[in-house]
């Protein structure tokens, strides 16, 4: 059985007129089926350059990147879509929902990208909001919600769509403790239940119990390696 992700080399370097950044700069990986992954690392260390890197949103400069055995850096723009539909789920930084759609349309939209409509599809975004707490809020526009809800509804889409990878980017950064600790028992379950791969960059101490493995970024390079507590 191929690895969910396998990595070696890569490396992402920004062009900026003569200025050069090396965003990543040399990540070798390998991440398993049912394993929570968090990635640690000071504020432009990298972390979100590298999960756009593994959910195929970017494409890294150089070295190498399988998706569950696809080697996926020499692929088209038309190709990648494919592999993002077929196994890729990203919760961003920035919660990317769409403005003019609620919270419950917006997974709707999700899961008729994956192919789901109506009753089933109906009930699972309806199912998914009430395991983030949100079963009230679904007929709410983004703009009518708490930075901490729209995260979470940005997590339970993301959660929807049943995707094998899972990647998360600061998922818990508005969140209250109690919250935060909700959404990542969350996707530690989805790990251990559903044997998800699931990547999370945080800047959050006290959720690192959570984690199988911890990993430290530093100037684009992961500098520490850690086995988790739990
Ligand atoms: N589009 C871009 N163009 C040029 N440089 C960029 C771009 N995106 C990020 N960078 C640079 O790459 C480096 C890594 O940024 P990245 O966003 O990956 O860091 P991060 O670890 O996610 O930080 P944070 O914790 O603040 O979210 C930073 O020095 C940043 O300024
Ligand atoms: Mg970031």
């Amino acid at each position: 059985m191929d690895k969910p992700i396998v990595t070696s080399g890569l490396e992402k370097i920004y062009r900026e007129g003569t200025v050069e950044v090396s965003a990543v700069a040399g990540v070798d990986l390998e991440l398993n089926e049912g394993e929570i992954v968090g990635l640690f690392g000071p504020s432009g260390s990298g972390k979100t350059t590298l999960l756009s890197i593994l959910g195929c949103i970017l494409r890294p400069t150089r070295g190498s990147l399988r998706i569950y055995g696809t080697e996926v850096t020499g692929m088209t723009e038309a190709q990648l879509p494919t592999i993002r539909k077929r196994y890729i789920s990203f919760i961003f930084q920035g919660f990317n929902l769409f403005p003019a759609l609620t919270a419950h349309e917006n997974i709707m939209l999700a899961l008729k990208l994956k192919g789901i409509t109506g009753t089933p599809a109906e009930e699972k975004s309806i199912a998914i909001l009430e395991t983030v707490g949100l079963g009230q809020r679904m007929h709410f526009l983004p703009r009518d919600m708490s930075g901490g809800q729209r995260q979470r509804v940005a997590v339970a889409r993301a959660l929807s769509v049943d995707s094998p990878l899972i990647l998360a980017d600061e998922p818990t950064g508005n969140l209250d403790h109690e919250n935060g600790r909700n959404v990542m028992e969350l996707l530690r379950t989805l790990a251990t239940e559903q044997k998800k791969c699931v990547v999370v960059a945080t800047h959050d101490n006290r959720i690192e119990d959570i984690f199988d493995r911890t990993m430290v970024m530093e100037d684009g390079r992961i500098i520490k390696e850690m086995r988790g507590s739990s």
